[in-house]
């Protein structure tokens, strides 16, 4: 539809023309039936029976012997008809009419008359006068007549306009004041679903129509269904990690007790240490999950953070800041597990490339970090897999890197998701390798 775009996007805007629509359209209706029909037909037989009036004026005149006589008679006509008659010199009047736009009911005048009066005729004035001047050519000159208004049409036809057009405006206010209130409701649920989808938390009190409260009641629960869900889950396999924990030391002890010193044995160390890592990296998660509240930040401050942290494990990342003067501002984020997800990226970068950089970026919607790398990178084809949690991609390929579990990507992952955002991974432009883009909403 083409209408489509030249209709308001809003509920307001809508709703607005659902209401003012038919109100105009009923206006321009009522006011064409009630002009054309009503108000010419009455103009016309009120100008009607001036215009006989006028023709007996016309009959003294031109019975007359001369125009003296002529306006004797007329000075005696003046009184009963209530009009002033004159009588003057000339053999034309002028053909043009002095007519305004808005005066509805003139035309038909002008047209009764001179249909009547079968003489050359012009009209002086317009209806908001309060008389008009007929000019009538006889022939002992022409005949002027000043005639009250009120003798030829309705007195003031365009104020039915007027009156209209302020009742609409008035009705149209009060729909205005009433129309915000009945779509704030609306929008406060929209605002609270977009911050929890962000993962932010903000207080949120149904209101409004029936209709829209119950839909807020609606959100109101599942949102506590779904951070009951979470925090119950993630409870469970806190408590199943800490627990593991315990038989995984034992395991320890028992082989270092064992005689035996073989190759068998360094690789189940290996495995144990593996198997703690795991359970640590995800405790360390979890608990960071539960225990941060969302807060302004500057992006930049966290990306220090996690640069800083990478300096320290021994890489030099390279921090570059490409956000434009005003998009600077503070933005709501869990910072430390933000800058956990970024540390797990450029752990990444750093042990598979040699040139690193995490570039810091922002537009009007959104808020990306970019760590970047000179490694091999992931083939697209294989990218969907590497995010999952414990997934190890070709482990001959990075022999050289410490055994990692699998769960850095999947974990930066989740931080974006749990943010509203999301983990993007592709190749990188500047330096070949990996390109792992952090998108937060803002
Ligand atoms: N920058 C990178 N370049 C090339 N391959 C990568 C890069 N980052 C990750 N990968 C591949 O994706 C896999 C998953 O990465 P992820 O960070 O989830 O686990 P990990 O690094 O092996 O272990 P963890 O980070 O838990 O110690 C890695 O094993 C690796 O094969
Ligand atoms: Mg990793």
């Amino acid at each position: 539809m083409i209408f489509k775009e030249y209709l308001p996007r809003s509920l307001f805007g809508r709703s607005l023309l659902i209401l003012v629509g038919p109100l105009v359209l009923l206006q321009l209706v009522v006011a064409a039936v009630f002009v054309e029909r009503h108000i010419e037909a009455v103009t016309r037989q009120i100008a009607g029976s001036t215009a006989r009036e006028l023709n007996y004026a016309i009959d003294a005149v031109e019975q007359a012997a001369n125009a003296a006589d002529g306006q004797r008679r007329l000075d005696a006509l003046a009184g009963p008809l209530g009009m002033t008659l004159t009588l003057s010199e000339g053999d034309s009047v002028p053909s043009e009419t002095l007519r305004r736009f808005y005066d509805i009911a003139g035309g038909a005048v002008e047209q009764t008359l001179k249909s009547d009066l079968r003489r050359p005729l012009a009209l002086e004035g317009d209806l908001s006068d309060r008389e008009l001047t007929a000019r009538i050519l006889t022939d002992k000159g022409v005949l002027t007549a000043r005639i009250d208004r009120r003798r030829l049409s309705v007195s003031n036809a365009h104020q039915l306009f007027v009156i209209t057009l302020a009742a609409a405006m008035a009705l149209l206010v009060v729909a205005v004041i009433f129309l915000r209130n009945q779509i704030r409701p609306i929008r406060a649920l929209a605002a609270a679903a977009d911050a929890f989808g962000k993962g932010r938390a903000v207080p949120f009190q149904p209101a409004g129509a029936e209709e829209v409260r119950r839909a807020g009641a609606a959100f109101l629960s599942m949102r506590a269904s779904i951070e009951r869900q979470i925090e119950s889950r993630t409870r469970m396999l806190s408590g199943v990690s800490h627990d593991l924990r315990t038989p995984l030391t034992r395991m320890k002890l028992a082989l270092a007790m064992l005689e035996a010193d073989g190759a068998d044995t360094q690789d189940m160390e290996a495995d144990i240490r593996a198997m703690e890592r795991m359970i640590d990296e995800f405790l360390a998660f979890a608990r960071q999950e539960a225990g941060e509240e969302p807060e302004a930040v500057d992006p930049r401050s966290v990306a220090e953070q996690a640069v800083a942290a990478a300096r320290r494990s021994g890489g030099a990342p390279e921090l570059r800041d490409e956000r434009a003067g005003a998009a600077t501002d503070l933005v709501t984020m869990r910072a430390g597990a933000v800058a956990r997800a970024l540390g797990n990226l450029l752990d990444n970068a750093l042990s598979f490339g040699t040139a690193v950089s995490l570039t810091l970026r922002a537009s009007s919607r959104h808020l990306e970090f970019e760590v970047e790398d000179d490694g091999p990178g992931i083939p697209a084809a294989r990218r969907e897999e590497a995010l999952k949690p414990f997934a190890r991609l070709d482990v001959s390929r990075n022999q050289d890197r410490g055994a990692g579990v699998g769960l850095g990507l999947s974990i930066a992952a989740e931080v974006a998701r749990a943010h509203g955002g999301a983990l993007i991974l592709g190749e990188s432009a500047r330096l070949g390798g990996l390109s792992a883009r952090l998108r937060l909403p803002r």
